[in-house]
């Protein structure tokens, strides 16, 4: 079965005390997860040690970055880069993410420089896309979403491309309380599968797992994981309520 995956997306949020009780509450659950799920906490950078001691007796549960630079190294005071992040041990790092594409001009093309620096320091990328309200008005949610996998995505070898994880997230759904409908996200997750197949073929597109994000609950997980080609969830809000996280882990396929 593909990997099934319930990711928090802290952004920022939580100080560092209230992140730790947030992590404990969560892993007082000690919920079991199978070989094919597994639970990531994307938080801020000075709570990424933390939260990897955290979860390190756990298995599949990991901490992640919510980004990384999209240069090697040097001279950009006050970024951190994919090696830094592996140096601490960091194996996943989310990239992309619609909030940073707005209000720090990330460009398709610098996340594909992302992309690369995330796989050469062994980080699995957490790639978000997604359309704004306007274009799924037009309709043409199809189109722009295909293109933000072509530019950041595609350059990619097929052996590569099989350890990325796509988060698709509607920009109209985030942390707006609107959740795409299941016949939305399912369709939408069918076609970028079938992007992915289009290029690289079946074999790898039914390998890799499409997370749905956008107002993710407690009460919404299991009907949205339920759907086909819906690998599990990135969640922002409901990701801070330990019992709501918990229900969203249980959620899984
Ligand atoms: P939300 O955020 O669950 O609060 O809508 C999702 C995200 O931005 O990843």
């Amino acid at each position: 079965m593909r990997k099934q995956i319930a990711a928090a997306n802290w952004k920022m949020n939580c100080t560092f005390q209230e992140g730790e009780k947030l992590m404990d509450g969560i892993l007082k659950a000690e919920i079991k997860l199978a070989d094919h799920q597994l639970a990531i906490f994307a938080v801020p950078y000075p709570y990424l040690l933390m939260t990897r001691s955290e979860v390190e007796e756990e298995k599949n549960y990991y901490a992640a970055a919510q980004n990384c630079h999209h240069k090697k190294s040097g001279a950009y005071t006050g970024e951190v880069s994919a090696q830094m992040l592996h140096s601490l041990n960091i194996s996943y790092c989310l990239v992309g993410h619609s909030e940073r594409r707005e209000y720090n001009a990330e460009t398709n093309e610098m996340l594909a420089e992302k992309i690369d620096l995330c796989l050469e320091n062994f980080i699995t990328p957490i790639f978000c896309c997604g359309e704004p309200l306007n274009i799924r008005e037009a309709g043409t949610q199809n189109e722009y979403v295909a293109k933000q996998l072509e530019e950041s995505l595609f350059h990619l070898p097929a052996d590569k491309i099989k350890s990325i994880i796509i988060a698709y997230e509607p920009i109209w759904a985030i942390g707006t309380g609107k959740t795409a409908s299941t016949e939305q996200a399912q369709e939408i997750h069918h076609y970028l599968r079938s992007v992915i197949a289009g290029k690289y073929g079946n074999d790898i597109a039914n390998e890799i797992p499409i997370l749905y994000g956008g107002s993710v609950k407690a009460n919404n997980a299991k009907e949205i994981f339920g759907c086909a080609d819906v690998d599990g969830g990135l969640v922002g809000g409901a990701s801070l309520v330990a019992n709501d996280f918990i229900e969203i882990i249980k959620a899984l396929k």
